[in-house]
């Protein structure tokens, strides 16, 4: 495969002192030390330059050398310029680099297009991302909302990359469920062509309360040790009355046997789910529409074939008339068909991977689902390695990956509830945000100073929905995902801090900038000053901003490797706060003379953009004004 430094950025300062370093490193130690990581970072402290190369540290110890003495070796070895001054040797054996002030206009100039630095990944293989997820005839709950704002980010960064994503809705549109709400419709003698979300909810919750439980299937499921999900989806599927879930049966039968009558209802149930989901969809802003809806029903003829693959490989086993897949290493076996013949979460979820490596051909399959599921992907990727079925036709070994992230709690650290004790429907947590949003951003409309007074109700109600999502979007992305995340509104949506709100603002404030300048802003990520004056990199607020932006490219990159939408947002917080500092200590309109003011205007035009950029790369929109 091809390797990451090709794809790095050529405006990226660091790789390229990582690359003379490397270099330097085997000069003096030797070709095995190809693959010694020389540690460069940015220094914390501008008096040590710009970068500081920490490698010698760990290299003299693994080679007896006083970290010191390799230090002034590798020095001595390495060629910096033109990128850098001479390095300096430091301390214990630290090495501080300082780039030559004319490169960093240089490099400057290479990242100011349409790119901002980003690179094409060099993998040529698509990506999946199964995101959002929802299941039919169920409110849509928190935990589809971060998987959808999740999983679209990680694809939008991927995108930019020109990596080809596949954004599979991998709803859950098939079996007992569904037939259990058909069912339960068909006996209230409902109208399907007047259902909503709420009367579905309802009749999923009816037909639940069936009865006794089916405990001889659940004991099953617990003498084979079957997983925490397993066992829910089993109850699911057998806690209900005997009675309710044998018509049910038979009703899904039908279903499956092509009933067109019930085939048209299920598609009336499915068309209602959708609709729901596609608004809140669109305000989200989130790129999903029907031509992604590969659900658990797309999958429904591939499953007899999982099973037989499995018996014929030996890899499957008889269980009491249940098919389980054995592992060697945990005594809880995979179920993949149940002992009445009927087939599971897991037996789509395999045949699903199948299709995704062998058909659309993706080198990296990434599942954004709640961390709950870990268990399942567990087995399902372990079940589908023993078969060899992650690898695309040119036989690259796809990677499988779950994104397990943590449960939205309520700001007393409990899952989100109503005040009723409810759970919280998505779209009551959409339309507080943009409520909220709404509220704030006509509040400050007030001021008559503000670059909003006077705006029609329409647009401001715009950008009030743009900083509502933008709240939501930023608070879900910019933790670690794993973890759980308490969902306050009113930190959130605060226009001051770690927020989205915060980072839109600052893109607004440098868009007045230039109306006040009387320079108008260029559309997409091209440059808005098309007479290029060079940049003069002088105060030092001036040159920690353009270090900063030099490393969008590499951060982009890096999101995308290691999947962590997080570092994206830090980067972006960083950079408005570099530009923060910039902005207070260098005037830019009032510049002592006309070469200095228009390097600034244009040090503001890369900063906007790079964030306008970063921010569409998380779902979320930059207004101009707010
Ligand atoms: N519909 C499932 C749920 O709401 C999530 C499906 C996730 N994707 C998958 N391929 N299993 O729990």
């Amino acid at each position: 495969m091809p390797s990451e430094t090709l794809s790095t950025p050529a405006s990226d300062p660091q790789t390229r002192l990582e690359a003379a370093l490397r270099q330097a490193i085997v000069a003096v130690l030797g070709p095995e030390y190809a693959d010694a990581d020389p540690v460069v970072r940015p220094s914390q402290n501008p008096q040590f330059g710009d970068f500081q190369c920490n490698g010698a540290m760990a290299l003299g110890k693994q080679t007896g050398m006083k970290p010191r003495e390799l230090a002034q070796r590798i020095v001595d070895a390495v060629e910096l310029a033109p990128l850098a001054e001479t390095p300096e040797v430091a301390g214990p054996g630290f090495i501080n680099i300082t780039l030559r002030t004319e490169s960093v206009a240089e490099l400057l100039e290479a990242a100011d297009d349409e790119h901002l630095g980003v690179t094409p990944d060099p993998d040529p293989h698509p990506v999946v991302i199964d995101l959002c997820a929802v299941n039919v005839a169920k409110q849509m709950h928190v935990g589809h909302l971060r998987s959808t704002i999740i999983g679209d980010a990680l694809a939008r960064v991927f995108e930019r990359r020109d990596r080809l994503v596949h954004r599979e809705n991998h709803l859950g549109d098939w079996g007992l469920p569904i037939a259990m709400v058909l069912h339960q419709l068909r006996e209230e003698g409902r109208d399907f062509s007047t259902l909503d979300l709420p009367a579905l909810d309802a009749a999923y919750r009816a037909a639940q309360l069936g009865g006794r439980n089916d405990e001889r299937g659940l004991a099953a499921a617990r003498r084979l040790g079957a997983g925490p999900h397993r066992i829910i989806e089993l109850e699911e599927q057998n806690d209900s009355a005997a009675d309710t879930i044998e018509a049910a049966k038979r009703t899904l039968v039908k279903l499956q046997g092509g009933d067109a009558e019930l085939d048209r209802q299920w598609h009336q149930l499915i068309d209602c789910t959708l609709a729901s989901l596609y608004d809140a969809l669109a305000i989200l802003e989130v790129k999903l529409g029907p031509e992604n809806n590969r659900g658990e029903s797309f999958y429904r003829d591939r499953l007899p074939g999982v099973i037989d693959a499995f018996a014929a490989a030996k890899l499957a086993r008889e269980d009491d008339g249940a098919m389980v897949v054995p592992f060697e290493d945990r005594t809880r076996p995979l179920l993949i068909r149940k002992s009445d013949g009927g087939f599971l979460y897991a037996t789509t979820d395999l045949a699903a991977v199948r299709f995704r490596a062998q058909e659309l051909g993706a080198s990296r399959v990434i599942y954004v689902v709640d961390a709950r599921q870990r268990d399942h992907f567990r087995d399902v990727f372990d079940a589908v390695r023993l078969m060899d079925w992650h690898r695309t036709p040119d036989g690259v070994e796809a990677e499988l990956v779950h994104i397990g992230f943590g449960s939205v709690l309520g700001t007393d650290k409990k899952p989100l509830k109503t005040r009723s004790g409810a759970n919280v429907t998505l779209r009551s947590l959409l339309d507080e945000a943009v409520e909220r949003g709404t509220a704030e951003v006509q509040r400050r409309a007030g001021d008559p100073n503000a670059p909003t007074h006077g705006l029609p109700d329409e647009e401001l109600r715009e950008i009030g929905r743009a900083v509502g999502i933008g709240a939501v979007k930023y608070a879900d992305l910019s933790n670690d995902l794993v973890r759980d995340y308490v969902f306050d509104m009113d930190r959130m949506i605060a226009f001051e801090g770690d927020t989205g709100p915060y980072l839109q603002y600052a893109h607004a404030r440098i868009c007045s900038i230039f109306s006040k300048a009387g320079v108008a802003l260029g559309s997409g990520r091209g440059p808005a000053l098309d007479a290029k004056t060079p940049f003069v990199i002088a105060a030092d607020a001036e040159r920690t901003l353009a270090l900063t932006l030099l490393r969008y490219g590499a951060v982009v990159a890096d999101v995308g490797r290691v999947l962590e939408p997080h570092r994206l947002c830090a980067y972006l917080y960083e950079l408005a706060n570099a530009y923060s500092s910039f902005y207070q200590q260098c005037p830019v309109i009032k510049a002592d003379d006309e070469a200095t003011r228009q390097s600034r205007l244009r040090l503001c035009d890369l900063t906007r953009r790079v964030l306008a950029d970063g921010l569409d790369l998380l779902g979320i929109p930059a207004p101009r004004r707010m």
